[in-house]
C-alpha cells in the first residue's frame, strides 16, 4: 500500500481522465470546482506528459497511445489564423470534449481561444518526444510506422525544419510559447524551447521508418541536431570561466572570427551576477540573441538539458552544484522554482505588461512549481545526486498533498501556496509521483532512462 501522499496522488490522476468515445483520451489540467481560470478542466498537451510517464510507468500504455491518436487527429484542426493557413505539423495547446453520444464533440485551442492568443509551440515538441517514449516503454513499434503517424512526423518536421530568418540552428518563436505562457520576456531563442527542439529532433530521428526520403531526412536531423548542440554549448553555457571572459568582452568586432560574435555589451551583465557562480557550478542562461543574453537561470530548460543529454556530464554536475549552492532561492520551501532571479520594478511593468499574476516571486515570475519535481528528481539521479533527488522528495511529500495540490507557490523561498493558484492541479500530483517512482522503484527509473532519456552522456 503506497505512502497516503502518494496514494492521493494517483485518485487525483484518476479523476482527471477525459474520455472520448468512451476511451480514455487525456487528464484534465485541474480537477477543483473552484478554478480559477476558464480552461483548466481541459487537456493541456504539456499537462498530460507527466500523467503519460506516470500512466506508462504502471503499465497503462494504451492511455497513452489514445492520447498521441487524439492529438495527432486534431492537427490540421484549424485551418486558418486571422487569414493565414495553419500549418499542419501545428499542435493545439489543449482540448476537451463536450456533448454526448453522437454529438461528442472534440474542440481545440491552438491559440486561437487562449489568452493573449499565444502559439503552443512546445506542444508538437512534446507530442513527438513522448511518442518515442511511448515506443520505447510499450515496444509498439508498429503504431509509429503507421501511415497518419509517419505523416504526422513528417508535417511536424516540416514546419520546424523550415527556413525562416535565422543565423543559427535555434528555434525563433513569439513571447510566452511554452510553460511560461504569458509574457515574461521570453521570445526569441528560450532554453526550454531549444531543450526541447534538441529532444524533438533526436526523437524523429529514431522513428523515422527506413525510406530514401526518410534516409535524407535523418542524416539532415543528424546535422542539425549536432549545430545545435554545438550552438547551445557555445552561447548559453555559462561558468565562471566564460563569466569571466564575457567579463571583459570586447565589442563591435566586425567579421567571421571574432569572439564576441552576438556583440554583448559586458555592460549589460546584471548586479546580481556577481558572485552568483563559484568554480564548481555553471548553467544554461535563458536566451541568446543579437546583443543580448537573458542571463536567468530557468529550472525546465535545464534540467531537460540534463535529461536529453545537451549538458555534459561536467556541465550536469555543475547545474546539480549550483542547485546545492542556491538551495533557498532554487528550491526553497517547495521545489522548485521556475526562473530566477524574478523580474521587479519598471522590469517587470514593461516586460510582463504589468501583469498581476506574474508579480515578482508569483506564478511564472518567479513562483515554485511542484511540477517541476519530476525533471528535478530525475536529472539529479541521472547524475548520481541522490541526496539532491531525495531532499526535494521529502521537502514535497510533507506538504503538498496536505495543500491539496497547488499549482504553484509564491515567494522568494516558495512557502506561501500561490494566490490565483488552482487547487488539485495534475501536474502537481503527477510530479509527485514520478519522481517517488524513479526514486522507489528501480524498474520504474530503468523505464523513464530508456523511454524519456535521449542522448548519451559525454
Ligand atoms: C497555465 C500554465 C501552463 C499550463 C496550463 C494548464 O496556463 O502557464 O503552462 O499548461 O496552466 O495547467
Amino acid at each position: 500500500m503506497p505512502e497516503p501522499s502518494i496514494q492521493s496522488a494517483y485518485d487525483l490522476l484518476e479523476r482527471s481522465l477525459i474520455y472520448h468515445r468512451g476511451r480514455p483520451v487525456g487528464t484534465a489540467a485541474a480537477c477543483d470546482d473552484r478554478v480559477v481560470a476558464a480552461n483548466y478542466n481541459e487537456c493541456f498537451v504539456r499537462d498530460f506528459v507527466p500523467s503519460a510517464l506516470a500512466f506508462l510507468m504502471s503499465g497503462r500504455q494504451e492511455i497513452v497511445r489514445n492520447f498521441l491518436e487524439t492529438v495527432m487527429d486534431l492537427s490540421g484542426h484549424q485551418q486558418v489564423m486571422q487569414g493565414h493557413k495553419r500549418s499542419m505539423g501545428l499542435m493545439p495547446a489543449s482540448f476537451h470534449v463536450v456533448g454526448q453520444g453522437e454529438e461528442e464533440q472534440v474542440i481545440t485551442d491552438f491559440g486561437d481561444r487562449a489568452i493573449g492568443r499565444v502559439t503552443p509551440v512546445d506542444s508538437a515538441l512534446w507530442w513527438m518526444i513522448l511518442l518515442r517514449a511511448y515506443v520505447v516503454a510499450s515496444g509498439d513499434d508498429e503504431f509509429a510506422a503507421r501511415e497518419d503517424v509517419q505523416r504526422c512526423i513528417s508535417n511536424i518536421l516540416d514546419l520546424y525544419l523550415r527556413e525562416r530568418f535565422e543565423s543559427s540552428p535555434t528555434l525563433l518563436v513569439p513571447d510566452a510559447a511554452f510553460m511560461i505562457d504569458r509574457r515574461m520576456a521570453v521570445y526569441g531563442y528560450p532554453l526550454e524551447i531549444q531543450a526541447l527542439y534538441y529532444g524533438m529532433l533526436l526523437a524523429a530521428r529514431e522513428l523515422l521508418v527506413s525510406s530514401e526520403r526518410n534516409n535524407k531526412l535523418v542524416s539532415d536531423l543528424s546535422a542539425l541536431s549536432d549545430a545545435l548542440l554545438e550552438h547551445l554549448q557555445h552561447y548559453y553555457w555559462i561558468d565562471r570561466q566564460r563569466f569571466n571572459q564575457m567579463h571583459r568582452f570586447e565589442s563591435e568586432q566586425f567579421g567571421r572570427d571574432v569572439v564576441n560574435k552576438l556583440n554583448v555589451y559586458p555592460e549589460s551583465i546584471p548586479g546580481w551576477m556577481d558572485g552568483w557562480l563559484n568554480a564548481r557550478s555553471g548553467y544554461f542562461v535563458g536566451n541568446v540573441g543579437p546583443g543580448r543574453i537573458d542571463f536567468r537561470f530557468f529550472a525546465q530548460g535545464n534540467l531537460l538539458s540534463i535529461l536529453f543529454g545537451i549538458a555534459s556530464g561536467g556541465q550536469a554536475q555543475s547545474i546539480m552544484n549550483l542547485y546545492l549552492k542556491h538551495w533557498d532561492a532554487l528550491v526553497g520551501e517547495m521545489p522548485v522554482k521556475i526562473l530566477f532571479p524574478a523580474m521587479v520594478g519598471d522590469k517587470w511593468r514593461f516586460s510582463t505588461g504589468s501583469d498581476p499574476k506574474n508579480v515578482p516571486y508569483s506564478y511564472h515570475n518567479g513562483g515554485n512549481w511542484p511540477v517541476l519535481l519530476w525533471p528535478f528528481v530525475t536529472a539529479a539521479v541521472r547524475v548520481g545526486r541522490m541526496e539532491l533527488a531525495e531532499q526535494a522528495l521529502d521537502i514535497t511529500k510533507k506538504r503538498l498533498a496536505q495543500d491539496n495540490w497547488p499549482e504553484y507557490y509564491d515567494g522568494r523561498l516558495g512557502d506561501l501556496i500561490g494566490r490565483r493558484a488552482n487547487f488539485f492541479q495534475v501536474w502537481s500530483a503527477t510530479g509527485l509521483i514520478i519522481a517517488h517512482e524513479v526514486l522507489e522503484n528501480p524498474d520504474s527509473r530503468a523505464l523513464l532512462d530508456r523511454a524519456l532519456i535521449t542522448g548519451e552522456h559525454r
